[in-house]
């Protein structure tokens, strides 16, 4: 036994490995697939950036940049942050390599790792998953409901029922500003405690968010953005909601909807799960017309969401949905001899370039150990070589389901193992 000390992950971080890591791989890929059936291109962004563009992209009052972000000066003293959201750097990606000159609008999904140094507790981690799309450059209500539309089959194509759909209108740079002051006129009238008060100075909407019962109480009457909406954010939200009613997605309008970044405009939407307790959040997204222009780019629009994978999976597992990816292996071979195992060597590489997965009994472990390994792997076929067999040229071909075995002539191994398995 070593004395070495061992190591743990990092606080608040998850591993997925074999067998849970296939269920991980199959949700992350059910929630990609309605992107890439709608025509999204697959975008990989680096995992640190600039610590400015997340400074700037996503809102220096928020509290995923004043308070969650992995900042560190590298070893050149620029100031990196490990990415805490996509949006930034899809935006950073698009501008610098000249993507929204082309055709409009640029439609991107991604997937992968973000960082935020959160309290941990079940469901809020500091590396989390997300599965994320953004389609920039054209301001039409169709395409807020196409994503809205992807992130809805995302969840349903894996079988989850138990959600639902907040969405609201934070308005436009036409009719925010005035209803920011009229929210802050309502807010300064209140009796609130001094950290409060600050908050509804700096972004008097998260005052509206505010969990604890007497804020809730004093501000039930406050005046809410949806009543103050200009011409133009009203006809354009009845739009979004108008295509979600003709594709069948269900949606609850909930004018008091407050998200944690400072980007957004107009349409704005989150999915919650009920069965995850306080972290219900499993997805959440929206417009954000001003992010480009903000970041140094073109005027242009943009739309999109983030959806937590982990979260995702907890909510299946909420639901007792089991999404099964699939097995390790679909053929274990168990050499008796070391013959045996030369030849099985071979047969296993013959098998798997024809696109058969296939794992062996290595070790030589004896035929007890390595029939149980088999039933352990999740194969559906054995196949079991003695040095007898080698000299008869056959080997035996196990149905590990019910038990029944075969021989089968050497030379037809790829044949009758792909039928079998077809
Ligand atoms: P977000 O709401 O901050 O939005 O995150 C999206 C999703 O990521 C959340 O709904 C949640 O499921 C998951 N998530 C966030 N933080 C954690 C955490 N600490 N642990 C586990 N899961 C977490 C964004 O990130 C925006 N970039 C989405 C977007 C794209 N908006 C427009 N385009």
């Amino acid at each position: 036994m070593s004395s070495a000390a061992r190591f743990s992950a990092p606080k608040g971080v998850p591993d997925y490995y074999p067998p849970a890591s296939a269920e991980f791989l199959a949700v992350r890929d059910g929630l990609t697939r309605a992107a890439r059936l709608a025509g999204y291109g697959h975008i990989e962004l680096p995992i640190f950036e600039d610590t400015a563009l997340f400074a700037r992209g996503v809102g220096e009052s928020t509290d995923v940049v004043s308070k969650e972000m992995y900042t560190f000066a590298d070893r050149g003293d620029r100031s990196v942050t490990l990415r805490p959201e996509g949006t930034a750097g899809v935006m950073r990606s698009v501008i610098e390599h000249g993507l929204d000159r082309g055709q409009l609008p640029v439609k991107l999904s991604y997937a992968g790792p973000f960082f935020r140094y959160e309290r941990p507790q079940a469901g809020r981690y500091r590396q989390l998953q997300q599965v994320g799309v953004e389609a920039i450059g054209v301001d039409d209500p169709a395409l807020d409901a196409e994503v809205i539309a992807i992130a809805d089959e995302g969840f349903r194509s894996l079988g989850l029922t138990g959600f639902r759909l907040d969405i609201t209108s934070l308005g436009d740079e036409t009719c925010r500003p005035q209803y920011r002051e009229l929210l802050q006129q309502f807010l300064f009238g209140l009796p609130l405690d001094e950290a409060t008060r600050a908050r509804a100075e700096i972004n008097p909407l998260r005052v509206l968010d505010d969990k604890r019962t007497e804020v809730q109480g004093m501000t039930a009457d406050a005046p809410l953005m949806l009543d103050h909406l200009s011409e133009s954010a009203r006809t354009h939200f009845d739009a979004v909601l108008g295509h979600l009613d003709r594709l069948g997605v269900p949606y609850t309008v909930n004018p008091r909807m407050v998200r944690g970044l400072d980007y957004y405009t107009k349409t704005t939407f989150e999915f919650v799960h009920d069965g995850l307790g306080a972290q219900s959040g499993i997805g959440g997204g929206g417009r954000y017309d001003g992010l480009m222009a903000q970041l140094g780019g073109q005027e242009l629009s943009g739309i999109g969401f983030g959806i937590g994978v982990d979260r995702t999976i907890l909510a299946l597992q909420a639901e007792g949905i089991e999404v099964a990816g699939p097995a390790r292996c679909e053929v274990y071979g168990v050499p008796l001899g070391d013959a045996a195992m030369a030849e099985l060597v071979q047969i296993a590489a013959k098998l798997r370039a024809a696109g058969i997965r296939v794992d062996l009994a290595y070790g030589g472990r004896g035929v007890k150990g390595a029939m149980k390994a088999a039933d352990r792997s999740g194969a559906r076929l054995a196949l079991v070589l003695g040095d007898r067999d080698l000299e008869a040229g056959v080997i035996g071909l196990k149905n590990l389901a019910n038990g029944e075995q075969r021989e089968i002539p050497l030379n037809d191994v790829v044949a009758v193992v792909g039928a079998g398995l077809a």
